[in-house]
């Protein structure tokens, strides 16, 4: 790896010594999506709070929405602003779902300290060439590369599929070692969004595909997996959203029980965006119902931001185990 790292002038680091930490650990470091300050804010916030490492996380299309040139600014300030609280916590900023070399590369030249290459929707020789082709740049200027092996159902990015493909242990080995990819996605039953089950009434979710993670581990000692579409979409977040005018009926997520197995595992990275997003639009979706002559921003987006810093917290506590080990 190079010496001196564009995203080394924003204080961020890439994720190799967190992951080696998490896989001794046995937790798993959160990645929280964010597009916007609040959102920055909070999971600044939180993960200082709970002593917490932690991967800022950005999908290509949040970074046009908060401008790419805006991008590595909001998270020098985000770092300033930690450093600030006398918190010392290591914070990686992170492409999720990138899905070209190009993305990919002006993400590592404006700042990323880790990039995600999701070549998961293409055949596996062309998802090795992509990957692969992002890891040799990446690699020049010390920043680390997740791939991606399996579907899962949903939408990532621009990119969406009805149906998920678990991973294939069969093809991890092969996938890492052509690739010299840092972490691997996996696709073990998760899914992207609020609805990743459709389930009757009184039925409780399905287990996760623990058998494909456990072979995976033992065709790759030591080496860090990632679990995409991990939300666990708080019941008491959809009630209250329903409650004042939304509908979000059926929605449903993976078990805070079966996140925590999972940390324990060579799972060290876990990714949590809708859960964020239900909490922040229960908030002010309250707010405006209660209070219809309300339009000061501060107003909605402040408690929003407190309701997303008290979600991010117990995650870190409760679920990933992640607390106290920055
Ligand atoms: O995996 C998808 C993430 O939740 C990002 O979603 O592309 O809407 O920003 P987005
Ligand atoms: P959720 O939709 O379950 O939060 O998953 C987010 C994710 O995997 C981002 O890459
Ligand atoms: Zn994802």
């Amino acid at each position: 790896m190079a010496a001196s790292a564009p995203y080394e002038k924003l204080g961020v680091v890439n994720t190799k010594e967190m992951f080696r930490k998490a896989m001794a650990g046995k937790y798993a470091i959160p990645a929280y999506n964010f597009n916007n300050m609040e959102q920055l804010q909070a999971i600044v916030t939180g993960c200082v709070q709970s002593g917490s490492p932690v991967i800022l996380q950005v999908s290509g299309s949040a970074r046009k929405y908060a401008d790419g040139v805006m991008m590595p600014y909001m998270v020098e300030g985000a770092v300033a602003m930690a450093r600030k609280m006398g918190s010392n916590i290591p914070i990686a900023l992170h492409l999720d779902h990138g899905n070209t070399f190009e993305l990919a590369k002006d993400c590592i030249d404006s700042g990323f300290s880790s990039v995600m290459i999701d070549g998961s929707h293409h055949s596996f020789e062309e998802n090795i060439r992509l990957t692969a082709e992002v890891v040799e740049y990446a690699h020049t200027k010390g920043v680390t590369v997740e791939g991606e092996l399996g579907v899962l159902a949903g939408v990532e990015d621009e990119v969406s599929a009805e149906v998920s493909h678990y991973t294939q242990p069969e093809e991890v080995e092969e996938f890492v070692s052509r690739t010299g990819a840092d972490s691997l996605a996996i696709s073990i039953g998760t899914s992207h969004g609020a609805h990743k089950f459709k389930l009757k009434p009184g039925q409780k979710p399905p287990t996760l595909r623990f058998d494909i993670l456990e072979e995976i581990e033992k065709l790759l000692p030591g080496y860090p997996i990632v679990l995409h579409g991990a939300s666990s979409v708080s019941p008491e977040h959809v009630a209250m959203i329903n409650q004042f005018g939304g509908n979000l009926e059926s929605a449903v997520g993976i078990p805070a029980e079966q996140l925590r197995r999972a940390a324990q595992s060579a799972v060290c990275k876990i990714n949590i965006d809708s859960d964020g997003r239900l909490a922040m639009t229960a908030i002010i979706r309250k707010i405006f119902t209660e209070d219809p002559t309300e339009f000061d921003p501060r107003k909605y987006l402040g408690p929003a931001r407190d309701e997303l810093i008290t979600l991010i917290k117990d995650k870190n506590t409760n679920v990933l185990g992640s607390a106290s080990r920055a």
